[in-house]
């Protein structure tokens, strides 16, 4: 898995930087949007949109335009998530946040432009990608990343801050915040592989149930972790008072949850054949045992 990983990573590297070079003037929104995204990353989303399409045992080359966007959106959603008005945080993997570095105002507008540049790229046709498919698919982008996704988890977390959350709040919180855009990525790669609506179906309750456990494991990062690893500072949370699962159940039964969540993942993949998913169950293994 991980040599899986790594080499997958270095592909969507490639296409990133690609994009980014693209870019050169005003030279702080072009360095900055360059920094944001190039400063590490698992890139876990545009790698799942690529795991689908090897399902369907698709070109690569049919999702490329497609990954990137998506990796913008999760960049911009990150370097928005640590302004001093939302997580005021100073490290990202590893290194300066993106205000830290540049400033606060230009952070916001480094975020901005990894929005939009994302939909600039996805709009460009795509050979073997009918318009009527990407008009569907960038809908989604724009579904999955607003305010039925990930700004409604985001604003759901911020205005949760210090308060007593429900347990259904909570789940509200991390599907959006997190999920949606975990979702889009296996979502995208099902309708570029036109896969069935039972096919479509268990893709998605797949993409659901690992979402949901990656941000269980980061909320259990951010008290276990530590900074070399994470290269994010560790109780931001609690410092934030932010609800969380293990401010809800604890530790333990967090951990519980996340395996269990992780099985439901792996149970929704059993229409397909187990030779073909198996990637899909080893990536919902190493979120479970991810360390960054
Ligand atoms: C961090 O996402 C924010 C969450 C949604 C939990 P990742 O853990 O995917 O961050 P990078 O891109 O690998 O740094
Ligand atoms: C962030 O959740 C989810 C986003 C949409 C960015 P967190 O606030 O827990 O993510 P980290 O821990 O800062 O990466
Ligand atoms: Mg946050
Ligand atoms: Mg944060
Ligand atoms: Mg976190």
């Amino acid at each position: 898995m991980r040599r899986y990983l790594e080499e997958k990573k270095s592909y969507v590297e490639t296409i990133l930087k690609r994009y980014l070079d693209e870019l050169k003037y005003p030279e702080v929104i072009a360095e900055g949007m360059r920094y944001s995204v190039l400063n590490g990353g698992k890139r876990i989303r545009p790698i799942l949109l690529l795991m689908v399409l090897e399902l369907y045992d698709k070109d690569l080359n049919l999702g490329k335009s497609l990954a990137a966007a998506i990796e913008f959106i999760h960049s911009y959603s990150l370097v928005h998530d640590d302004l001093p008005a939302l997580d005021n945080d100073d490290y990202r993997r590893g290194k300066l946040t993106t205000h830290k570095k540049y400033g606060e105002a230009e952070a916001i507008l480094i975020g901005d432009s990894l929005l939009t540049h994302a939909f600039f790229i996805a709009t460009k046709s795509v050979e073997g990608v009918s318009s009527e498919k990407l008009i569907k698919i960038i809908s989604l982008i724009a579904e999955y990343s607003g305010i039925f996704g990930m700004i409604g988890g985001q604003m759901v977390d911020i205005e949760s801050e210090g308060r007593e959350v429900s347990y259904e709040k909570l789940k509200y919180i991390h599907k959006n915040k997190t999920g949606k855009l975990i979702k889009l990525s296996v979502e995208i790669g099902a309708i570029l592989s036109e896969a069935t609506d039972e096919e479509y179906s268990s893709l998605q309750s797949y993409a659901e149930n690992i979402g949901l456990a990656f941000q269980i494991k980061d909320d259990i990062l951010d008290i276990e972790g530590d900074f070399e690893r994470i290269g994010k500072v560790v109780g931001s949370d609690l410092e934030l008072k932010k609800t969380t699962y293990p401010s809800i159940f604890g530790l333990e039964k967090s951990k519980e949850i996340l395996n269990q969540t992780l099985e439901d993942a792996k149970r929704s993949l059993r229409i397909f054949p187990k030779e073909k998913v198996k990637i899909f169950n080893e990536l919902a293994d190493y979120i479970g045992m991810r360390e960054n």
